[in-house]
């Protein structure tokens, strides 16, 4: 009997588990730099050269261990690149995505195709990397790269709602002139999450019971301090590696380029908002409430009539739980496409 059993192990293993084990998917997408607009603010929208069309760019989800390769085609007037942030690139330099180091910029109508394992798992982002203070400061060129690891943690795998929120802000100055902006001197007066300021963003609803993980990504070129209202965050990645010792905190600092993510249990059902704690993040060019600004919508709560949201249309394919449960791929997003800049009429 006992040896049958063994037989039956050892031919699950070899037939089942270990090519499960071994095997890498291939992963291929195509991506275009597009020159669009996309609504901000009310009253305020900005050109961007756009991933698909879109800010942020396409949600990109794949696996640890994945071979990863990515067409980019340029169809803007000016040079491009990818950076894959928080790829190491393991053997693999040349698509690390800097021009002048380890490529040339994507010229204008010509296209590059990035080849590259993903060598560790977490919340990673990728962005261009020419003129970043102009490009990723100002003119949306970012976007989730989402690797999930072989090895989630017990506290991984209890996770309902996945939540992308990737923090930027915007200069009005320079929201239609490409080629300029984003120098230290200049000052955002916009501040956005998923590019879109409050109430142009979306709520995040959530059921009471649920484990939501917020995955915090900073996108911008100034530090945000996000704050949750009503609830712990307990913090247990920062850029995308797991903490030996998680903690709780009720606000997290993001600065340009870092990822937190938070675990919450969604245990106590109201309208919480979320907010970064600079005021001035919390305004439209000055204008209170606005900028980087949601609330936590529980299932059930009745919407009053002070409730500033309570006639919202909700979306969704807002990065915001739903966008994460369509499994492993790239997915481009309706509510964040852009309307074409008309050629000719674009001033540089
Ligand atoms: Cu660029
Ligand atoms: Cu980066
Ligand atoms: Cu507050």
């Amino acid at each position: 009997m006992n040896l049958i059993r063994q037989a039956v192990r050892i031919m699950i293993f070899f037939t089942v588990l270990f090519p499960a084990l071994c095997w890498a998917a291939q992963r291929e997408f195509s991506l275009t730099i597009d020159e669009v607009s996309i609504d901000v603010a009310p009253g305020f929208s900005s050109k961007v050269f756009a991933f698909n069309g879109q800010v942020p760019g396409p949600l990109i989800h794949v696996m640890e261990g994945d071979d990863v390769t990515v067409h980019v085609t340029n169809n803007t007037t000016l040079p491009h690149s990818i950076h894959w942030h928080g790829v190491n690139q393991t053997g693999s330099w040349k698509n690390d995505g800097v021009p002048g180091v380890t490529q040339e910029a994507i010229q204008p109508g010509e296209s590059f195709t990035y080849k590259f394992k993903t060598d560790r798992p977490g919340t990673l982002w990728y962005h261009c990397h020419v003129n970043v203070w102009e490009h990723v400061a100002l003119r949306g060129m970012w976007g989730p790269l989402i690797v999930d690891p072989k090895n989630p943690s017990e506290l991984e795998k209890k996770v309902t709602k996945d939540v992308i929120i990737m923090l930027s802000g915007w200069e009005s100055a320079y929201a239609n002139t490409y080629g300029k902006g984003g120098a230290s001197q200049d000052v955002d007066d916009y501040f956005s999450i998923n590019a879109k300021s409050y109430p142009m963003n979306q709520p995040i609803r959530v059921k009471k019971g649920d484990v939501m993980r917020l995955r915090f990504i900073g996108a911008g070129d100034e530090q945000q301090q996000m704050h949750l209202h009503g609830h712990d965050m307990l913090i247990v990645a920062k850029d995308g590696y797991p903490l030996a010792q998680p903690y709780f905190v009720d606000t997290v600092p993001v600065g340009p380029g870092e990822r937190f993510d938070a675990i919450v249990q969604m245990n106590n059902p109201g309208l919480f908002i979320m907010h970064d704690h600079i005021d001035k993040h919390m305004s439209n060019n000055g204008a209170m409430m606005g900028g980087t600004m949601t609330v936590i919508e529980y299932d059930g709560i009745p919407m009053e009539s002070w409730y500033a949201w309570k006639d919202k249309v909700y979306d969704p394919n807002f990065f915001y739980s739903e966008s994460m449960k369509q499994g492993y791929g790239l997915f481009n997003s309706a509510p964040f496409m852009g309307k074409p800049v008309e050629q000719g009429r674009r001033r540089r």
